[in-house]
């Protein structure tokens, strides 16, 4: 009988809520899930993430050296020692040194709550209601060095409502990242990834054929 193949190991980054880490958590509660969660680190020894980690009996730490070098020395140290193949950033909100970046360069990956390249950086969700888009979402990218870029490996589309103020759209968006985070990482884990030339190319899956419209037709009796 083939023997079950070991699952990626993943170390999480954390600031705050932790809400897309519990989402990868609940995933890898599955035996069939293709990963694992080994390590969450937290640059804030406050972030009610590291909670759900300790629910979990996931391994946990704050490292909040202030110094950028420096955290970014015993993050690397940590993930290391985790034997960590993937690095999710969940809700890291701060800017990685970026000798890190290049060490966990296509093993580091991001989610970012707008369809980048649109609305990179802080308060994104406020950014799409300024600019009037009819659809905003989020996206799961690879790591580069400039903030929120990087190869896009998956997208989620959501609606922008009519009477949406900051939180409620960032609610809804929240509720595509926790479904779109563990479809992302079970793709790198099943090795479904390939980067070429700034792309990533995913084998297996099918892009749906379906358009949206927002708004949607007007029904004929709602006319005049
Ligand atoms: C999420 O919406 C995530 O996409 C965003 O912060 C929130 C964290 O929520 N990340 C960024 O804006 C990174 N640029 P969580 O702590 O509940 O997962």
């Amino acid at each position: 009988m083939a023997r079950p193949r070991a699952r990626l190991r993943v170390g999480v980054l954390i600031s705050g809520r932790g809400s897309n880490l519990q989402a990868l958590i609940d995933a890898a509660a599955d035996p069939t899930y293709p990963a694992e969660i080994v390590l969450v680190i937290s640059n804030r020894p406050e972030a009610p993430g590291l909670a759900h980690a300790a629910r979990a009996g996931i391994a946990h730490r704050t490292v909040a050296e202030p110094s950028r070098e420096l955290f970014a020395r015993e993050a690397d140290a940590a993930l290391r020692q985790s034997g960590a193949g993937l690095v999710a950033l969940a809700g890291f909100m701060r800017i990685l040194d970026s000798g890190f970046v290049e060490a966990w360069r296509d093993r580091l990956v991001n989610i970012h709550p707008s369809l980048l390249p649109a609305f990179p950086g802080l308060h994104p969700q406020r950014q799409a209601l300024a600019a009037g888009v009819r659809f905003s979402g989020c996206t799961v990218h690879f790591v580069r060095v400039a903030v929120d870029t990087g190869p896009i490996i998956a997208q989620a589309v959501v609606p922008v409502h009519g009477d949406d103020d900051e939180a409620r759209l960032a609610e809804r968006i929240l509720a595509a990242e926790h479904r779109l985070y563990p479809m992302a990482v079970r793709l790198f884990a099943e090795g479904r990834l390939r980067i070429r030339d700034g792309r990533v190319a995913v084998s297996g899956t099918a892009p749906p054929e379906i358009a949206l419209l927002n708004p949607s037709e007007p029904l004929a009796s709602a006319a005049g």
